[in-house]
């Protein structure tokens, strides 16, 4: 059972930073608002066009553990909520710092974890460079399903051909090397088989996201039985986590308004 912080707080006190760029960060936003909570959603500022808020909204870095205690303390935060991505470990672990250092109170909204299904082919690696290893030494076709971040050293591995999926057309790839697709999740089965299918992926590299909006490409892999390697999320100490919206308005001391 998690603390309620705002239990004994008028709802009129509370001044929440989100912390977003995630499918549950949007979904907080919009409790929150529909909740008339005082709220600012906080995006790193990573992509040219991302969703729409219907809270204030700011962009980009607070400055590092001193930039954001700085921020809580002139904003007079009382609370904060990391709904970023399970990868987004440095701004994650920033806040556990900033927050202590405040005396603010944090929570983290986090989805659950993929979990293998009978059928999954997976090998789970701790990191992007065990990802890394885990490709064959021959030429592969890989779906590397990582986002923008960590390409390079894929991409260093000029044997293998790398079907890449962005929000932004941030890169290219010559044809003999690989296929940048742009397209912004949520994805379907339909389509994430057509794609596999359509450039005869031999392998998926993917981060253990969560969520449903890009499970996809999970199963039309368990289906095809094709191998994934999965990179498991890093360890953020120092939190308490909770899965859910409903959690976080509990803990805010808003629940059922
Ligand atoms: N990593 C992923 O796979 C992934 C996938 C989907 C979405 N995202 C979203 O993309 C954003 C960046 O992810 P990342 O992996 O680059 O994060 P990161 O490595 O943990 O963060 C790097 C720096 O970016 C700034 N930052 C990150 N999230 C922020 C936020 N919500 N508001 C304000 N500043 C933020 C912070 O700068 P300062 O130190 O200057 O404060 C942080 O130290 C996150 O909001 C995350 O939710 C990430």
């Amino acid at each position: 059972m998690i603390d309620n912080h705002g239990s004994d707080m008028a709802r009129g006190s509370l001044r929440v930073l989100l912390l977003g760029g995630t499918t549950e960060a949007s979904r907080l936003a919009q409790a929150l608002a529909q909740a008339g909570v005082d709220a600012v959603f906080s995006y790193a500022g990573r992509t040219d066009a991302p969703v729409a808020q219907p809270l204030p909204t700011r962009v980009g870095g607070f400055g590092g553990v001193a930039g954001l205690q700085a921020y809580l303390q002139a904003e007079r935060i009382t609370h904060v909520v990391d709904a970023t991505h399970p990868f987004a470990a440095q701004m994650s672990s920033n806040a556990v710092q900033a927050c202590a250092a405040a005396g603010v109170p944090l929570l983290a909204l986090e989805r659950p974890a993929w979990q293998a299904q009978a059928g999954d082919v997976w090998t789970h690696v701790a990191d992007i460079s065990a990802a890394l290893q885990a490709l064959p030494a021959e030429p592969a076709r890989v779906f590397l399903a990582i986002g923008k971040q960590n390409l390079a050293p894929f991409l260093a591995c000029t044997q293998h051909w790398y079907l890449l999926r962005l929000v932004d057309p941030v890169m290219d790839l010559p044809a003999t090397r690989g296929h940048v697709v742009l397209d912004r999740g949520p994805f379907t089965l339909e389509g994430d088989r057509a794609l596999l299918q359509a450039h005869g992926i031999t392998h998926i590299v993917s981060k253990n996201s969560g969520g449903a909006g890009a499970e996809a490409k999970l199963t039309a892999a368990r289906e095809l039985g094709l191998p994934v390697i999965l990179i498991d999320r890093p360890y953020i100490p120092g939190r308490t986590t909770v899965g859910s919206v409903p959690e976080v308005l509990h803990w805010l001391g808003v629940a059922g308004h």
